[in-house]
């Protein structure tokens, strides 16, 4: 899509910056907040980072922060970009004292590299193999202090002992609707957009508990509102604007309809195991599983059982239709 640059560099310049400008999530604010004070007072850097929640919440932004407010440079890379051990080495001998690893889906690494990850961690020390077979031998190299950083949307599929090397776990939440109106403003503000109070309120309660969808949504609404001639958006306006785009009162949209309807027409409202729903809707398992199901679990739509998936009541009358006597629990 043309407009597709436009929107990534309208998403970088809404990033927040520092800790006291990143909305919402004190626990984990004030705890981060703490570990890097501590670390500045004592000149070192940082304890590991690991973040976790599900897309969207803010941890790529985070791991952003600790490097700003660390005074540090920040290197970014991926889980599937690191495939071979040599791979991670070659970032890991290159980094400068100090620095900040951002190792984003870190759960999606291959083995030897997270064995390598282990020892890095914890000793600041890689042992590099050179050679094959017999004549390989194996050369230990030093590393620099560094800070990583670790964010995945299934902390559940890391291995415990990489778990256990981070000095500290944030587990992001979903926001509540104050927390995402705050967001919306301080968007607004940033992209001069004339809104009301009610105005926010219609654009939060559809935006899922999640900033990057309140931001999207936002965006949306300042397309509509443009080609409306519309100056001063009301509650009225962003509804309209966003039944437009299908995200509807709730905030579900289309995948987590999909995901809705096949469970209650397909399956009779379950249970149904994920990676079968998935199949349904044409997703892939991860998608379904750390897209549409939290929020879907979140808001008592679908329930999850040790035999798989359920519609839950509310469910069916989201859908405009009649729960069956007994839900099937
Ligand atoms: N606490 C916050 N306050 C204000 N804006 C936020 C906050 N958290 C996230 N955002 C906005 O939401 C967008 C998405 O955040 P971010 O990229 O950090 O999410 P993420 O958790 O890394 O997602 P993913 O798992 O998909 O990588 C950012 O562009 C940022 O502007
Ligand atoms: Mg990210």
């Amino acid at each position: 899509m043309e407009e597709e640059p436009e929107e990534k560099m309208i998403e970088a310049a809404l990033r927040p910056k520092s800790l006291d400008d990143f909305v919402g999530q004190q626990r984990v604010r004030r705890q981060l907040s703490l570990l890097l004070e501590a670390s500045k007072l004592r000149g070192r850097s940082a304890d590991h980072v690991l973040l976790s929640g599900p897309p969207g919440l803010g941890k790529t932004t985070l791991s952003m922060i600790i490097a700003a407010e660390m005074d540090a440079p920040l290197r970014i890379t991926s889980g599937p970009a690191i495939q071979h051990s040599g791979d991670l080495a070659a970032i890991l001998s290159s980094l400068t004292p100090g620095e900040v690893l951002f190792l984003d889906e870190i759960h999606r690494m291959s083995r030897p590299a997270e064995e390598m990850l282990y020892m890095a961690m914890e000793d600041f020390r890689v042992d590099i193999v050179v050679g094959k077979g017999a004549g390989a031998t194996s050369i230990p190299l030093e590393l620099p202090p560094f800070t990583l950083v670790g964010a995945t949307t299934r902390a559940g599929l890391l291995p415990g002992p990489l778990r256990d090397r981070f000095g500290f776990t944030g587990h992001l939440e979903f926001y509540s609707s104050v927390e995402l109106e705050s967001v919306l403003r301080r968007s607004a503000g940033l992209m001069e957009m004339n809104i009301s109070s009610e105005g926010y309120s219609e654009i939060a309660g559809r935006s899922r508990g999640t900033p990057r969808i309140a931001n999207r949504l936002l965006r949306r609404v300042r397309d509509w509102a443009l080609v409306h001639g519309v100056d001063r958006i009301e509650a009225r306006e962003a509804a309209a604007a966003l039944d437009m785009y299908e995200v509807d009162a709730r905030g579900l949209d289309r995948l987590d309809r999909a995901v809705l309807e096949a469970l209650i027409h397909k399956f009779g409202g379950g249970p149904v195991g994920l990676s079968t729903l998935a199949i349904a809707v044409g997703e892939e398992v991860e998608t379904v599983e750390t897209v549409a199901e939290p929020y879907l679990v979140r808001e008592g739509l679908m329930g999850r059982t040790p035999r798989g998936r359920v519609a839950l009541p509310a469910a069916w009358e989201h859908l405009g239709l009649e729960a069956p006597e007994f839900p099937t629990l």
